[in-house]
């Protein structure tokens, strides 16, 4: 399996800083280094998974320093690609990041990864599972989990064998407590989906959207994930973030 890091997007929640280069070069709080920029996290978490083949999207304003302070991986024990997301170019999103993969992608299956996300589980068994039987299905799998603040999520309903019956993008009234993850599975199929998108309220493809299609023929699986989970894109949630970390 490949993974893909999207690591586009403007950070906008995280200015001033982010005036000046991309959120993912944020120093957070890391036990062994004392602080890394927080792309390291979705990057190990890649590794410690498995794959070392990966595919980072990245703004044009920061793809400098984003090669500059990654190189081509071997630090880290990866091989890094990188690929540009025009930011001024409509419509962005996700699910948009997510078409400039294809030709990296190739024929195989593979994991998308939200360059802000902080998981503290690896995945290797849900990988295996996925390669060996739901990919011969053409399925798609997400990882989600209970949180207390819903709302600032994609949100998901689920059946009793965990497959999604729904997922709504930050519902002001969310209809379960499910978190849909940065962590999504796909196989290549997954492409022929992505011309049919249309930009969402907030000019943008969504991934949600994406993930919807594979609702209907009931083709979305989802993993409950057991460690902690955050996202680091606000100012909060990246002090959180830091104190599970140091704790
Ligand atoms: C994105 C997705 C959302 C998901 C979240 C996880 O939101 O659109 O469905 O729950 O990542 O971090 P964003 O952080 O881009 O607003």
């Amino acid at each position: 399996m490949k993974g893909v890091i999207l690591a586009g997007g403007f950070g906008t929640r995280l200015a001033p800083f982010t005036n000046a280069t991309c959120k993912h070069l944020a120093p957070v709080y890391s036990k062994d280094k004392g602080a890394v920029p927080i792309i390291h996290y979705p990057i190990n978490t890649l590794k410690k998974s498995g794959i070392e083949e990966i595919l980072i999207i990245t703004s044009r304003d920061h793809c400098g320093h984003m090669v500059q302070t990654l190189g081509d991986g071997k630090d880290l024990n990866v091989n890094l690609t990188y690929k540009i997301q025009e930011m001024d170019r409509s419509p962005t999103g996700i699910a948009q990041a997510l078409k400039l993969s294809e030709v990296f992608v190739c024929q195989e299956n593979f994991a998308v990864i939200l360059g802000d996300n902080f998981f503290e589980d690896s995945f290797e068994k849900e990988i295996k599972e996925f390669e060996d039987y739901w990919s011969l299905a053409n399925k798609a799998a997400i990882f989600i989990k209970g949180v207390t603040d819903p709302e600032r999520f994609g949100v998901a309903e689920i059946d009793v064998q965990g497959v999604v019956s729904n997922i709504v993008e930050k519902p002001k009234v969310p209809k379960t407590n499910w978190a849909v993850t940065g962590l999504y599975f796909y196989t290549p199929a997954v492409f022929e989906i992505l011309p049919s998108l249309k930009p969402s309220n907030r000019g943008e493809l969504e991934i949600t959207d994406v993930n919807n299609y594979y609702v209907k023929s009931k083709n979305l699986l989802s993993y409950k994930l057991k460690g902690f989970w955050h996202d680091m894109g606000t100012v909060n949630s990246m002090i959180e973030t830091q104190n599970y970390i140091n704790s």
